[in-house]
């Protein structure tokens, strides 16, 4: 028996990924999942992969009217919902001299009002002892040069995730957020560019004590523990999967 047996989840940015790695250790936790994102064909091909149990919904968290579908078709299944992991974001880098309000707008738009949006339009459907976890990131607790948008947004994340979680305790949801540090995903070749790529995972490593950066299925590791009754005394918090990055 897995840990999430006849629970049905919401992965958001589940095609690629944390978020992808993540569907799939959900479901093999005896789960239902539902990702979005919104590349159709990157979700097909998520779906492909995971084989059974997951349904894709393609959509922009960015749009009221995209969770709103999302939420219909987990609505339809009639089993209301036990985990969301509120995972997708954009990651857009730029100096304070030259970040731009529209740069803000759409960081601000995705990693903050999205993950608002996506968890306030699954309040109806959240079942008892539902669990939602927030993706923030490492970088909410520094001060990268360049990363000041990116990092700001996810502090907001880990704020919402305390507050929410305040307000939810008395449904008996739980919220709690995970912090990733550098992880090997198509995100760091978006955000730096394919031909960067390599040389940047490399010198992330450099900065990792265990000396090397993670895995998505480490951070589903976590998220999964997060969604399960294992961590039925954790609330508001965050749980680190940085190989030690923030903790020395
Ligand atoms: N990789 C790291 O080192 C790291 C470290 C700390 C935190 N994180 C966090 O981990 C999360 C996942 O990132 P990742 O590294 O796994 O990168 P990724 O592979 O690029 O995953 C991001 C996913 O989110 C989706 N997405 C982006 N914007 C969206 C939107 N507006 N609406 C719906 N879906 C959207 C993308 O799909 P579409 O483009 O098709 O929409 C993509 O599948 C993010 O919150 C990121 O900030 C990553």
């Amino acid at each position: 028996m897995g840990q999430l047996e006849g629970k049905t989840a919401v992965v958001t940015g589940g095609g690629t990924g944390i978020g992808l790695a993540t569907a799939a250790r959900l479901v093999s936790e005896g789960a239902h999942v539902f990702i979005t994102g919104r590349r159709e064909d990157v979700l097909d091909r998520a779906v492909e992969s995971i084989g059974s149990a997951v349904t894709a919904v393609p959509g922009d968290i960015a749009e009221p009217a995209d969770l709103d579908r999302l939420y219909d078709a987990v609505r339809d299944r009639g089993r209301g919902l036990d985990v969301v992991f509120a995972n997708a974001a954009s990651a857009t880098f730029a100096p304070l001299a030259q970040a731009t309000g529209e740069q803000f707008d759409q960081i601000f738009g995705v990693n903050v009002r999205g993950t608002l949006l996506t968890v306030q339009k699954a309040l109806p459907l959240l079942n008892d002892g539902a669990s939602v976890i927030l993706n923030a990131s490492v970088r909410a607790d520094d001060g990268w040069e360049d990363y000041g948008l990116y990092a700001a947004s996810k502090a907001a994340v880990r704020s919402l995730a305390r507050t929410w979680a305040n307000e939810l305790k008395g449904r008996g949801v739980r919220v709690n957020a995970v912090s990733p540090g550098a992880i090997d995903t198509p995100g760091i070749d978006t955000a730096v560019g394919e031909e960067n790529a390599a040389a940047v995972k490399a010198d992330l490593a450099t900065g990792v004590p265990v000396g090397r950066i993670g895995r998505p299925e480490e951070v589903a590791a976590a998220v999964a523990f997060l969604a399960s009754a294992d961590s039925s005394f954790m609330l508001g918090t965050t749980l680190y999967v940085d190989g030690g990055e923030k903790q020395f």
